[in-house]
């Protein structure tokens, strides 16, 4: 069956509203801003998984004017509907939900969504309006499709933890489920600003993931090594990277995504963002003693 493609809330209420009535299983929505990889394809596919044959698999694709800052990439944000929906199709999702940026935001929307904790750090010291930005259009999507569950990439790991955290404290029904990041052959993490690389920085780029690994590396070898020294280790080899420059790096816990200091005794995740000449990457590494359970 073709995969449906809608572009106005009210329609996508109902035809999903139909849907649940005929078939009242799982909906995995899976929000993204368009120019599908296989990142986002390998995110598709665990939603068909979690929907089931009989489930419906929402694929959302909307460049977000207001998660982007004033001097960001909004204008250059490749979009490519076509070729999207082939990709969306190919992994199995049912509905592509496609709305403009006048079927989201009526001229004079006037709500911010802010989380005060989480987002402050890591991308959010340096993008200030970008996850009220987030919250904001991932809140609208939820509203207008119901999803029982949705899934986010590991990739912008601080971006699933705000999410995480939005659900609990705004009680909103919904299971947040993370996916793994895809990279390309070279390591480099999968990224539609990769195309954006210029073909020198294109070869430095892996550099990032290399970094990191590093660094998980050293603390497998040396676990009770200061957080500093670690830092200090990887940020040196980030350095070497010429055509790059460093945004932040840190070493922070992974559900609070406070910095880390003294022993690593919980999962942790090493964060970097870079600057290139035309893109800003960033990549993570997840480590440290597993969590504990029962
Ligand atoms: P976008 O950058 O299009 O990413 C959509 C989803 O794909 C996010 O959950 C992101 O973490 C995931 N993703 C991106 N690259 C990935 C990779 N290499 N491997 C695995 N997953 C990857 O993130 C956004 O859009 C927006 O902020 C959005 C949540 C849609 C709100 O506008």
């Amino acid at each position: 069956m073709p995969i449906i493609v809608l572009s106005k809330v009210s329609e996508t209420r109902m035809h999903l509203s139909a849907r649940r009535q005929e078939k009242p299983r799982n909906v995995v929505l899976v929000p993204t801003m368009g120019a599908l990889h296989e990142g986002h394809a390998q995110l598709i596919r665990q939603a068909r998984e979690l929907a089931g044959d009989e489930g419906t698999v929402v694929v959302s694709i909307f460049v977000n004017s207001t998660q982007f800052g004033p001097n960001e990439d909004l204008d250059r944000y490749p979009r490519s509907l076509d070729r999207d929906s082939e990709v969306c199709q190919d992994c199995g999702a049912d509905l592509i939900f496609a709305p403009g940026s006048a079927d989201m935001y009526a001229p004079d929307h006037s709500f911010d969504v802010r989380e005060t904790g989480l987002s402050m750090g890591l991308c959010g010291a340096s993008r200030s309006g970008h996850f009220p930005g987030v919250c904001l259009v991932v809140l609208k999507l939820f509203n207008i499709v119901h999803p029982t569950h949705a899934v986010f990439g590991k990739k912008d790991y601080q971006q699933l933890a705000v999410i995480r955290r939005l659900v609990r404290d705004l009680n909103v029904p919904v299971e947040i489920v993370g996916g793994e990041t895809v990279r390309e052959e070279d390591g480099l993490a999968m990224s539609s600003r990769n195309a954006n690389l210029t073909d020198a920085e294109r070869r430095d780029a892996p550099g990032i993931q290399e970094a990191l690994q590093a660094g998980r590396a050293r603390w497998e070898k040396l676990p009770d090594i200061a957080p500093g020294l670690l830092i200090r280790l990887v940020r040196s080899r980030l350095e070497q990277i010429s055509s790059g420059q460093i945004d932040y790096l840190e070493l922070v816990d992974g559900e609070t995504l406070h910095s880390v200091h003294g022993v690593i005794e919980k999962p942790v995740v090493m964060a970097t963002a870079m600057f290139f000449s035309k893109a800003r990457l960033i990549d993570n590494i997840e480590f440290g003693p597993k969590a504990q359970t029962g």
